[in-house]
């Protein structure tokens, strides 16, 4: 759906190849900056170490005078909390950790009035172990109604003592746990595509289906804009569960941003008969249908593992939802031609169905962007970081982070803020094994450190107890020193500060209208010796403003009478008189007449 792109004249020497087109404002959503609050870690009210729904809404003023349009909250739902609250006992009640539903609508209403969108985590593909339904099934007979809203199977073998198919989880170890029925005797086995305690519901029931649409009015009635869903291109199996060879790991490694295109195989092990069924689109247009009874625009936004491009962008036809989670652009190698790539085909695939491209660099499943591309082969995805793992670089990456944020707020789209990115926070990287609280860690029979690191409570003030997480200086997991640095009020006001650079770059990208803006690629930049750049220097226009990162110790020099308005980190004059870009940074400039 592209038309022509006409960037503004920049200079005889350079050529611009167009990719996406600048489009009229439109619903919200289309070009939103959207900040994820992890509740447990972002402020907590009470003292108890956990944070909590009022610690957040005291806190809403910082994401308001940040620049952001909305907030995502990761569930806060009743939970035993066996996964962080991705594991939900009751769909319509809010966790006593976090506080309660009266709770739940003094933020939606505090957010409101501070012109904050609110968008909340759905996590349909699975219930908790301990939600009234499964502990139905476990108290009812095989074939019964009851166990028919899960996925009960007969096992295989002699007694069934053998899982129904050789599916493994998510979080390593088999996808099949067997229970023991009323009489004592070992009985069927149920599918949980994660833990244990997270059993998958049966799609093809409609008293599944009529339940979450019912939670879905339930959240929207008092007033959320939106819901981030969980595991969106794993509801719905294959017929007959089909035993499948391949891995269903918690995705592998940075790419090479071939991802964009059809053949693009990046390892997320999202192929196979538990993912990515033609089924679900059904889902998400009945949930369409729900949203456009609501006023004003709602969104549905898809987390959604899927490969290539394409076919992820079917989860947002028209009349599905509005947005899927672009994590090919986040797990791409430190890499200019990968990055370039994956750019390219992310618009071109949403391009094709009318949808806004999302970016998304860190979010509370992977390593903080800082300390990924502060690794040797920067951007490689490790699933999680322990004492004993190389550590990361942390100046180089927190340098190369604030290039990468840069860029990334520059795209045209919909960009995802993970809480504590404006800090520059890093994961932590040497947190005691004993602390940690991820069920990957466990499963995965301690090969994968998990995702702990980064979930670590946010650092408010360094002089404070616990960093000014918690009044009574208590936090769920242990901070590093290392926070104190990042805390928020050793920043605010600092220019240069990584959360001056944020609140800065989201001014201009509002002022300018980057969310809705054009991108061409510009090439016949300039290194210092004259010669035209490499493949490691990206350059691009989004309407009139030019946009240059340097990748892998490539430097460029601004093309005459460029001048930078935003800078991720420092620049200078190169002899011949131009603005030089050193490695690892991105500029953001405009023309002077
Ligand atoms: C994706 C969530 O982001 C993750 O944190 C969770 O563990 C799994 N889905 C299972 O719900």
């Amino acid at each position: 759906m592209s038309s022509p792109v006409r960037p503004p004249a920049l200079s005889t020497s350079l050529t611009t190849t167009p990719v996406h087109a600048a489009s009229p404002a439109g619903a919200w959503w289309r070009d939103a900056v959207i900040y994820q609050v992890y509740p447990r870690s972002f402020a907590d009210a009470d003292g108890d170490g956990i944070g909590d729904l009022p610690g957040i809404t005291a806190r809403l003023d910082h994401l308001a005078e940040l620049g952001v349009d909305a907030v995502w909250l990761s569930p806060f739902y009743r939970s035993p909390q066996r996964d962080a609250g991705y594991d939900v006992a009751d769909y319509r009640d809010v966790d006593p950790l976090f506080g309660t539903l009266a709770d739940a609508d003094a933020l939606l209403a505090r957010a409101h009035s501070l012109g904050l969108r609110v968008i909340v985590d759905l996590v349909p593909n699975h219930t908790s172990s301990d939600h009234p339904w499964f502990r139905a099934a476990l108290g009812a007979a095989p074939g019964s109604p009851e166990r028919a809203r899960y996925l009960f199977r007969d096992g295989r073998g002699p007694h069934g003592a053998e899982p129904p198919n050789n599916w493994t989880s998510v979080f390593g170890g088999p996808a099949w746990t067997r229970v023991t029925e009323a009489d004592g005797t070992p009985g069927q086995w149920y599918l949980h595509l994660f833990d244990t305690s997270q059993p998958d519901l049966d799609w093809s029931n409609p008293e599944v289906r009529a339940e979450l649409e019912d939670v879905l009015r339930f959240w929207l009635d008092r007033g959320v804009d939106g819901f981030r869903v969980d595991v969106a291109h794993g509801m719905v199996k294959a017929p007959g569960l089909p035993d499948w060879d391949g891995t269903t790991a918690m995705i592998d490694g940075g790419h090479d941003g071939t991802y964009g295109s059809e053949d693009g195989a990046t390892g997320s092990g999202s192929a196979g008969p538990m993912w990515d069924q033609e089924g679900l689109h059904d889902i998400y247009r009945s949930w369409n249908r729900v949203l456009a009874e609501y006023d004003g625009d709602r969104a549905l936004v898809a987390e959604a593992w899927v490969e290539p491009m394409s076919r992820l962008a079917r989860y947002v036809r028209p009349g599905e939802m509005h947005q899927a989670f672009n994590f090919a652009f986040l797990t791409t190698l430190w890499s200019g031609p990968a990055l370039r790539a994956v750019v390219t085909g992310s618009l071109e695939a949403n391009d094709e169905v009318g949808a806004p491209t999302t970016w998304v660099l860190s979010n509370h499943d992977v390593v903080r962007h800082p300390s990924r591309l502060g690794l040797e082969v920067p951007g490689s995805r490790p699933n999680g970081i322990g004492t004993t793992d190389p550590q990361p670089d942390a100046e180089l990456g927190l340098h190369r982070a604030r290039a990468a944020s840069l860029l990334m707020l520059a795209l045209p789209g919909s960009a995802y803020v993970y809480q504590g990115e404006e800090l520059g926070l890093p994961e932590h990287t040497t947190l005691p094994d004993e602390e940690r609280q991820d069920p990957a860690w466990w499963r995965s029979g301690h090969t994968e450190r998990g995702r702990d690191g980064c979930r670590v409570p946010l650092p408010w003030e360094a002089d404070a107890p616990a960093y000014g997480f918690s009044p009574g200086g208590r936090s769920w997991l242990s901070q590093p020193d290392v926070f104190a640095d990042h805390a928020l009020d050793q920043q605010r006001g600092v220019p240069g500060s990584t959360y001056e650079l944020y609140r800065t770059a989201l001014h201009v990208r509002r002022e300018r209208s980057l969310g809705t803006g054009s991108l061409a690629w510009v090439s016949g930049l300039r290194t210092t010796a004259g010669d035209v750049v490499g493949d490691d220097v990206l350059a691009l226009v989004n309407r009139d403003l030019l946009v240059v990162t340097t990748v892998g110790g490539a430097e460029a020099v601004l093309p005459r009478g460029w001048e930078p308005v935003v800078t991720s980190g420092p620049t200078r004059a190169s002899d011949e008189g131009g603005v030089l870009v050193p490695p690892d940074t991105t500029v953001w400039a405009v023309l002077r007449d």
